[in-house]
């Protein structure tokens, strides 16, 4: 206590700008369109909630209440019975008990040599922050080399003195910064990342980055060559069609939310609304006065309800005809089962008891495996997951091992997965590579290793392949070359876009992989995350040249189940050839959620909302018979540069037809969008016109 006073004193008189601061085969003519894919092509789902998903209840839904259902969950695998009070809405819990790990310090110091230490430490920064003579990437690089030292002798002591310069320095707000740096938040794993960081290096840089672009400009691409067992064939024995294709479903990023809360704001200002705390952010009105009540199906600014998560499950069968009883081959989850919980609520409980939730949900509606990885939200703390390497599989190297073992253990406790794929997914961060039963290989990845807020994922920047999910994935993809098998990869984080998500030297390396084995092997890919209905296509040489010929594989970016932000809720339905394992029909569906505040007495309407092949097939001049790849959407970015409607169409389609989508109507956006769709790499998005990537919110772009 004494020296946080110590600290605190002396950062009080600093007035820097803050450095540290911070399934059943279809017929092979199956021709299937909307209206007769399932049995319908628009489900009104029951108003009624079908309680029977869940044996037992805390809250029971109505007709007694209006609020949302409050479910026993009891975790097959720790056999814990979570409480009642863990997710209930009307509580305000406080973070759980979770361990806290802090790096070891390099010596033992006595109380007064830390307070010595903390003292030349601030002063020091005070310098480094009143010199004139350097840059803010130089000042913020030498300020973290100070934090360092700190992180070195006095791990314990970095939470409180960043949360100390991030308050005094005004970097954020007095409550985000208490949130944000203490240690049971990200203090500890800043302790961490600034203790064994190169910091005058690539990871210093990457550090001063993400902590403002007013620090230091964002690091390009690091030279970095992916090695790779065997060169790439002369020639590969390419699997053909089987002629028979199978269903396959594809839902992403439910983000659960355990703690909406009917009724309260659904408009606020802050963060993810409809929960009991969201009313105190709203502005100019008094705590109780509610401006919009959360409808008890969702809303626009809310993560998914238990009566959106379970409506939308329901109209699974009736739209696409798969169920318990005639299962698709298998169903892809592409991550973040769990809310957008704010940090100081979240906690290895929460998670774990959501996940649990939504696999009990999954498994009501549908049969066959289940396939997923893992997204940022599921970890605890959100976002972060560390590289065994960081202490040689210590106690740091280990930290999040009780997630994977639990997840993992849950997929074949479902049996989605055998106990080798668990034994893989406990040691690969969540990831695994497995043969179905059809002959499909699927490799999952946990992305996060590349996500730009993964701070773990700045140690050794110049080695994207420091957690080693690039060598797992390439044994994956290695196999299934030498076994003549095709593959799927299934991940979160895209790779590419508008260039903002996926660190630049991952992205890379992830492009390195596709180009070595595609097209003869990796047949697809598959992420989420942006919750938005989304398209990549990989090329050749880098994606240096970006013709017909010269595309070789997509990435689906699957629309999200949650409508945050200003999106509809959706998912999609795949028809796939058993031999090659291409995509012949993609189908999503959706739910229009401007209509859920007038929902009375039914519940929300699923609906068709588009073929794949129907939108773009003719336009593309793409013959029936073909599969719906990389050459294909190449065709479809030519005839979007000729028709803007096109692209007009695809804008919709993006935020899963939301009445809150802006329009791409101009030039300057349809020429934004094509260049999205045709980039697979952090380094392409970036080259890209910027500001008309994301349908949540007006575009910045500029209209030329
Ligand atoms: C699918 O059905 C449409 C409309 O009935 C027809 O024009 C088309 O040729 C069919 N495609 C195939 C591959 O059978
Ligand atoms: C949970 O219960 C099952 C069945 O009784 C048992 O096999 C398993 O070992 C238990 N797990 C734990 C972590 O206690
Ligand atoms: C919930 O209740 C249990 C037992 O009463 C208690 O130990 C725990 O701290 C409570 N948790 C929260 C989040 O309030
Ligand atoms: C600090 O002291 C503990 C307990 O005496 C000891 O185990 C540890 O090795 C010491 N650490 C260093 C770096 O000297
Ligand atoms: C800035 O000036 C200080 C002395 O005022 C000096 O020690 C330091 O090396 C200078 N830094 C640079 C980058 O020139
Ligand atoms: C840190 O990065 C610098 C600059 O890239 C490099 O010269 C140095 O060898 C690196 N240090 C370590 C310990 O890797
Ligand atoms: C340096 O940082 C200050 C304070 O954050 C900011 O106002 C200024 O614009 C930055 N300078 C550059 C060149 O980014
Ligand atoms: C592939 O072809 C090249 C040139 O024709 C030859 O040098 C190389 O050895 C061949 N590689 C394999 C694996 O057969
Ligand atoms: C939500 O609140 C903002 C003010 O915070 C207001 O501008 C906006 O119109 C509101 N949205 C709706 C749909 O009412
Ligand atoms: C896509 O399918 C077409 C038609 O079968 C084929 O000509 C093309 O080579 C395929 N593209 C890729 C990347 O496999
Ligand atoms: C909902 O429907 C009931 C009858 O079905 C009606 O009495 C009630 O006024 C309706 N409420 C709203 C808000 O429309
Ligand atoms: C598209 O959005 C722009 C900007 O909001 C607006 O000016 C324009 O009228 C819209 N166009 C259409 C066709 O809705």
């Amino acid at each position: 206590m004494k020296l946080f006073l110590i600290v605190f004193l002396f950062v009080h008189s600093l007035t820097l700008p803050g450095p540290i601061a911070s399934g059943a085969p279809l017929s092979a003519t199956h021709n299937a369109t909307g209206g007769n894919l399932g049995f319908v092509s628009v489900f009104t789902v029951p108003a009624a909630f079908p309680t029977s998903v869940f044996q037992e209840y805390y809250v029971t839904p109505g007709p007694t209440t209006d609020g949302q259902p409050q479910p026993v969950i009891s975790d097959p695998v720790s056999n814990v019975t979570y409480p009642f009070n863990l997710t209930d809405p009307n509580t305000r819990p406080t973070h759980g008990l979770d361990p806290v790990e802090f790096p070891s310090a390099l010596a033992n110091m006595t109380a007064d040599e830390v307070s010595a230490l903390l003292h030349e430490a601030i002063t020091s920064i005070w310098d480094i922050a009143e010199a004139s003579n350097s840059t803010n990437c130089s000042k913020c690089v030498a300020s973290l080399l100070i934090g360092q030292t700190v992180a070195q002798f006095a791990p314990t002591w970095l939470p409180a003195v960043m949360t100390s310069l991030c308050k005094e320095t005004g970097f954020q707000t007095a409550d985000v910064c208490e949130e944000m740096y203490q240690p049971a938040t990200y203090g500890a794993p800043w302790a961490q990342v600034l203790r064994y960081a190169n910091v005058s290096g690539l990871d210093g840089h990457y550090i001063c980055a993400f902590l403002s672009p007013n620090f230091c400009p964002q690091p390009g691409v690091a030279p970095y060559t992916v090695k790779f067992p065997k060169p790439r064939p002369n020639r590969t024995k390419v699997p053909v069609r089987s002629g028979e294709r199978v269903k396959i479903l594809h839902l992403s990023d439910l983000h659960l939310d355990t703690r909406y809360k009917t009724g309260s704001e659904a408009n606020c200002t802050t963060g993810m609304c409809c929960r009991i705390s969201s009313t105190q952010f709203s502005k100019n009105m008094a705590p109780p006065e509610i401006s919009q009540p959360a409808p008890l199906f969702g809303s626009y600014k809310c993560d998914s309800p238990y009566y959106l998560a379970l409506a939308a499950l329901q109209s699974v069968e009736p739209l696409t005809g798969v169920s318990v009883q005639e299962p698709p081959a298998f169903t892809l989850y592409t991550g973040d089962l769990v809310a957008h919980e704010p940090e100081v609520t979240n906690g290895r409980e929460y998670v774990q008891a959501a996940e649990v939730a939504v696999w009990e949900i999954f498994k009501a509606y549908i049969g066959g495996p289940i396939y997923a990885a893992l997204g940022n939200h599921d970890s605890v703390p959100t976002n972060l997951e560390s590289p065994h390497s960081i202490d040689n599989s210590g106690p740091l190297g280990q930290q999040f091992s009780w997630h994977y073992d639990h997840i993992s253990r849950l997929w074949e406790h479902y049996g989605w997965i055998d106990n080798n794929a668990q034994s893989q997914a406990s040691l690969h961060y969540g990831g695994y590579s497995v043969v179905h039963p059809l002959g499909l290989r699927i490799i999952t990845i946990n992305t996060d290793f590349y996500y730009r807020t993964n701070v773990f994922a700045f140690l050794h920047a110049d080695d994207p392949d420091h957690s080693g999910i690039f060598s797992f994935l390439v044994k994956g993809l290695q196999e299934a070359e030498d076994q003549g098998q095709r593959a799927w990869i299934v991940g979160h984080v895209p790779t590419g876009w508008q260039g903002l998500n996926a660190l630049p030297g991952g992205s890379d390396a992830f492009y390195q992989i596709i180009e070595r084995y595609s097209p003869q092997v990796i047949a697809n890919v598959f992420f989420g995350h942006t919750h938005e209905d989304q398209v990549s296509i990989y090329y050749r040489n880098n994606g240096s040249s970006q013709t017909a010929s010269d595309a070789l594989t997509t990435a689906w970016i699957g629309p999200s189940l949650t409508p945050l932000t200003n999106l509809n809720s959706g998912y999609r339905l795949y028809e796939v050839d058993t031999g090659t394992w291409e995509i012949f029909e993609a189908y999503t569906f959706y739910s229009d959620v401007s209509s859920f505040p007038a929902l009375n007495d039914t519940g929300p309407v699923f609906e068709f909302e588009y073929s794949t092949r129907q939108a773009y097939g003719s336009a593309a001049n793409w013959p029936d018979g073909e599969p719906l790849n990389a050459t294909f959407w190449h065709r479809v970015t030519e005839a979007m540069e000729k028709d803007r409607q096109l692209a007009s169409l695809f804008n919709t389609y993006q935020g899963k037809s939301s009445v809150r989508s802006p329009n791409c109507t101009s030039d300057a956006c349809v020429a934004a969008k094509i260049c999205y769709i045709k980039s697979g790499s952090t380094a392409l998005g970036r080259a890209c016109p910027q500001g008309f990537a994301s349908v949540q919110s007006p575009y910045t772009g500029v209209n030329s």
